[in-house]
């Protein structure tokens, strides 16, 4: 069985990128006849790399870890847990700092995108946390010797520069990790901002009406869709480049329900917009519903969340304190002592 291991951040809210892009295909993985062996961690200590609130730091983990467990990760069969509660992925981050350079990390995207964001202008004000994100995360997934990382296209950077340092670490320190190697969905890769589909949908848009988030309610979410920007002329057609607001909505139509962009495309070619959207968001709210429910249900018994997140961190830690005896030797610390 395939070791998988990925995270998602408690920054605001669930979105219906990340669960599209990334959390419907961890829980679809778990019951799949390859079936395989799934590592799913809250990455709290990433949230801390830009301005927050400790009080919503602590509210976003606990309810992001439920909306996983509403979405479907089953805690029996996946093992569910918060970064934060394995001490080391700051371990092994603190280690692999030593192997990254500063050349590769400034080279990175998301790196340049939010110092710009975050901090105003001077890029003196941005965190030495926010610099280094890309080596923790290389840490929490170097840490299970994992095989395969699901995640959607804006995170290619990120996983590219994790082989890149396990390989740099093996050649200098000798084989000690498993290479891993990035899995992205055919359909949803990428879902884009509903009024703004040249940038991606993110919980720290612009304007709340281009992000639908996974607990909106079923108005809400028929309200951002039939919003959403549309573009010239009438016709229900995917072309990303001179139609990216229709082939936003027909890429997250063909991934919620299961469809390929073709299929869809068929389907709604002769359409007006408005039918077309009436139908997206329809879809949408109908494969929200489950997992709004279970949310509300499983909400109420947070003792139960706890219960489980503790056995997750319980079991990781065993795992991750296997491989960290590993990097010690071969970098040369002490052991650690049992
Ligand atoms: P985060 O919390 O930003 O996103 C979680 C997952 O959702 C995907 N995603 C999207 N997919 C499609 N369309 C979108 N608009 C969209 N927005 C987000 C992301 O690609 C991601 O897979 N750095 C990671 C968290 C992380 C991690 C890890 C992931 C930390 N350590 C180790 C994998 C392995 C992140 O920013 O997640």
């Amino acid at each position: 069985m395939a070791r998988v291991f990925s995270g998602i951040k408690p920054t605001g809210e669930m979105q219906l990128g990340n669960y599209v892009g990334a959390v419907r295909r961890w829980v679809a993985q778990q019951h799949a006849p390859d079936q395989v062996d799934a590592i799913y961690c809250v990455v709290d200590l990433h949230a801390m790399t830009v301005p927050y609130d400790p009080a919503e730091l602590t509210g976003s983990t606990r309810r992001l870890a439920t909306m996983l467990l509403a979405a479907g990760i089953d805690p029996d069969v996946s093992l569910l847990f918060v970064q934060s509660q394995v001490s080391q992925h700051a371990e092994l981050c603190w280690i692999l700092n030593n192997v990254a350079t500063f050349g590769e990390l400034r080279r990175m995207t998301q790196f340049k995108d939010k110092s710009v964001q975050h901090s105003g202008v001077t890029p003196e004000s941005v965190t030495a946390g926010l610099f280094d994100y890309p080596v923790l995360m290389a840490a929490d997934i170097l840490l299970y010797d994992t095989e395969e990382v699901p995640i959607g296209d804006d995170q290619r950077q990120h996983l590219e520069l994790s082989r890149d340092l396990a390989m740099r670490f093996n050649h200098r320190f000798g084989n000690t990790f498993v290479v891993p190697k990035g899995t992205f969905p055919t359909t949803g890769a990428r879902i884009m901002d509903l009024q703004n589909p040249t940038s991606k949908m993110s919980k720290s848009a612009d304007s709340p009406l281009g992000t639908i988030l996974l607990l909106d309610d079923p108005a809400a979410i028929t309200k951002k869709i039939k919003s959403a920007v549309t573009d010239s002329g009438s016709e229900v057609r995917y072309d990303p480049e001179n139609k990216p607001g229709v082939s936003n909505l027909l890429e997250i139509l063909a991934a919620v329900t299961d469809q390929t962009i073709p299929t869809v495309e068929a389907e709604f070619s002769g359409s007006g917009y408005g039918a077309f959207k009436a139908a997206v968001a329809e879809a949408v709210v109908e494969s929200l519903r489950p997992v709004q429910k279970r949310y509300e249900t499983l909400a109420a018994d947070p003792v139960e969340v706890e219960r489980i997140l503790a056995n997750g961190a319980q079991r990781a830690e065993a795992l991750a304190a296997v491989v960290m005896q590993r990097v010690r030797r071969a970098v040369g610390l002490l052991p650690r002592p049992l």
